[in-house]
């Protein structure tokens, strides 16, 4: 159930990640330990969702992961940070920092917070492989986006 209106296209079984030249992800995209930043085509600008999209092999994730929102050994989190907004952008190890005040985030639980000052985790969004090979989003992020909202 999408929480916000979405006019754009949905193949399937799902709405579209696209990379940031608007190009959907292939599932053979990513191998295990890489990422990509993406956009869910679910919100109104894309730019205002911009998700870190992480493979890793599936007995790889625990703690806090749905993994029912996996598929393949995707999952998808917002890139943006719980604490104060900014962009998650920095790898560290198998660890997301955050480049403002190095709040971390543990990719492989759930994206839980692991240290720094951020509230909770960053939101997780529930993604599937289309029957055309594709990675989609089958719904909203499971929390609010950003900033506050927890
Ligand atoms: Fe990310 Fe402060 S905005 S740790």
């Amino acid at each position: 159930v999408f929480e916000r209106e979405y006019t754009g296209p949905v193949f399937g079984d799902g709405v579209p990640l696209v990379d940031a030249e608007g190009e959907r992800i292939r599932e053979d995209r990513l191998k295990n330990g890489e990422q990509i930043t993406v956009f869910p085509e679910l919100r109104p600008g894309i730019e205002r969702a911009p998700t870190l999209l992480v493979r890793f092999p599936e007995s790889d994730y625990g703690g806090d992961t749905e993994m029912a929102f996996t598929a393949g050994g995707y999952a998808a989190y917002s890139k943006i940070c719980t604490h104060a907004g900014c962009m998650v952008a920095n790898r560290k190890g198998d660890t997301w920092e955050c480049p403002c005040h190095y709040g971390k985030f543990d990719p492989k639980s759930g994206a839980s917070v692991v240290g720094g000052p951020a509230p909770r985790s960053l939101p997780q969004l529930p993604i599937t492989v289309s029957s055309d090979g594709y990675l989609v989003a089958t719904g909203d992020f499971e929390a609010p986006v950003g900033a506050g909202g927890g």
